[in-house]
């Protein structure tokens, strides 16, 4: 799957983001196994407990077994026009989770033009 078409998707699975209390929609998706998966963030009352759009999309291929993850899509579609790069990709924790779970993944970022390894967004990542 091209990237432009995989952003469509992120920026369309945004729309459905539950985030009463930041109201800044995230949306993620990602080809694992031949298929495409997505998420979007999620937060609860107790604001703590967030479930971030990479996350959710990454739980959603885990869960159906599909691997190994090949490319995954992020679209902060909140994020103003000239927002710079820290607004626009992955926290920490999901920087882990794509180490773990996704450690050779191309990572396209909405609004920006060059792609990432998460060596690029994780050097010296933690692993066990
Ligand atoms: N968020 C994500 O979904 N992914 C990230 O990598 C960064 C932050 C969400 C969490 C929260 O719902 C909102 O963006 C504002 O932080």
């Amino acid at each position: 799957m091209e990237r432009e078409e995989l952003l469509v998707l992120a920026r369309e699975a945004a729309q459905k983001a539950r985030c009463p209390y930041s109201h800044f929609r995230v949306g993620a998706a990602l080809v694992a196994g031949g298929k495409t998966y997505v998420g979007v963030n999620i937060e609860i009352s107790s604001y703590g407990l967030t479930l971030c759009a990479e996350r959710s999309a990454l739980a959603s291929a885990l869960s159906a077994g599909s691997l190994p993850i090949t490319h995954i899509a992020v679209a902060c579609i909140d994020a103003l026009p000239d927002a710079p790069p820290n607004e626009r990709t992955p926290c920490g924790a999901c920087r882990q989770w794509i180490a773990d779970l996704a450690p050779n993944v191309t990572i396209f970022i909405d609004g920006i033009e060059r792609d990432f390894t998460i060596s690029d967004l994780l050097p010296h990542a933690f692993t066990l």
